[in-house]
């Protein structure tokens, strides 16, 4: 038995700060309401979904100063188990400002600090010394992280029979393709990327991922295709799982809400068909909320009901 069943990583986290205000007007002090503070980033957010489906994960973050701080009081908070790696640099926070006259929602958003060597020796030290059985990448690299960073992750998960699930982009993903892994998550662009086009066609989303899987990149690869819903590819199998018509309010952690439905799902056992029908539940569940809130553990279980049979 491995010590953690879901272990997530975000290498560059945000303290995310939201508010309201009425009437954006230039030179003017724009008067906004108490901001809210949320803890951000890729990993984080996956921990948050596991969290809403009744299950649990270790949260690895790399995090320093004040808005560090404020992550950890915040997981604590929500009961979400995290270990930190204390970065010198400050975490970088991001700003969401909703405009109530217009009902529009400006995202600013800051690049991350940088890492130094003994940091980052220190995040692959501490995931070589956890024993999981799933591993969630997901987010942005940050400077002092070369490219290959995930893959020197995917090459520990190989090593340590870690079934490791990677929602990323670029270069770093293509990298970790190279190693190859369980699961990866692109959306229809990403994946274009990936194999070098311009864009994909809908019919030709099932060999591009079968390219990849031939490869030895990945065992399953799911494309999200947002409003459309999500495939979910293997070597020998294609399944089409259409979203169901919600009333969409942001679609802000729509992709890390999909993940954390899909890796809760195979921490229970579940099969790839009910795995794909998790992630576009809790995908599309997470569109029905505002800003950076995820989705309602009821909204999803209904989503997931209705989709059993599509
Ligand atoms: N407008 C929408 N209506 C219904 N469901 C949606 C909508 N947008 C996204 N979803 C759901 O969320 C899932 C993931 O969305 P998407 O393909 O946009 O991921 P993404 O591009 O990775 O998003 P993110 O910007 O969060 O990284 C979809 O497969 C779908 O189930
Ligand atoms: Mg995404």
């Amino acid at each position: 038995m491995k010590k953690h069943k879901i272990v997530t990583l975000t290498v560059n986290p945000a303290l995310d700060k939201s508010a309201h205000f009425s009437g954006l007007v230039p030179e003017q002090k724009i008067r906004c309401e108490a901001p809210l503070y949320d803890a951000g980033g890729g990993g984080i957010n996956v921990s948050k979904a596991i969290s809403r489906l009744e299950g649990t994960s270790l949260s690895v973050i790399a995090s320093g100063g004040p808005s560090g701080e404020m992550i950890k009081e915040i997981l604590n908070k929500e009961s979400i188990s995290f270990q930190s790696i204390e970065t010198k640099n400050l975490t970088r926070e991001s700003f969401v400002a909703v405009d109530d006259n217009t009902n529009s929602q400006y995202r600013f958003n800051f690049p991350g600090t940088s890492v130094t060597d003994a940091e980052k020796n220190e995040i692959i030290k501490t995931v070589e010394g956890l024993e999981a059985e799933f591993i969630v990448v997901s987010g942005s690299l940050r400077d002092g992280l070369s490219v290959d960073f995930y893959q020197q992750i995917a090459k520990i998960a190989k090593k340590s029979d870690t079934k490791m699930i990677v929602d990323t982009s670029g270069e770093g993903l293509k990298k970790v393709l190279e190693t190859g892994v369980y699961l990866i998550k692109p959306n229809v662009g990403e994946l274009a990327k990936l194999i070098g086009v311009e864009r994909l066609e809908m019919e030709e989303v099932n060999d591009a991922a079968k390219q990849i899987i031939e490869k030895g990149g990945a065992e399953i690869v799911v494309v999200s295709l947002g409003p459309q819903g999500a495939v979910l590819v293997t070597k020998d199998s294609y399944d089409y799982v259409p979203a169901p018509n919600v009333a969409k309010k942001s679609t802000v952690g729509a992709g890390d809400s999909m993940v954390g439905g899909m890796v809760w799902a195979l921490s229970q056992n579940k099969n790839l068909k009910e795995v794909i029908r998790w992630g576009v539940a809790c995908g599309s569940a997470a569109t029905m909320n505002e800003g950076t809130q995820l989705f309602k553990l009821e909204d999803a279980k209904r989503l997931f009901e209705w989709l059993k049979d599509k």
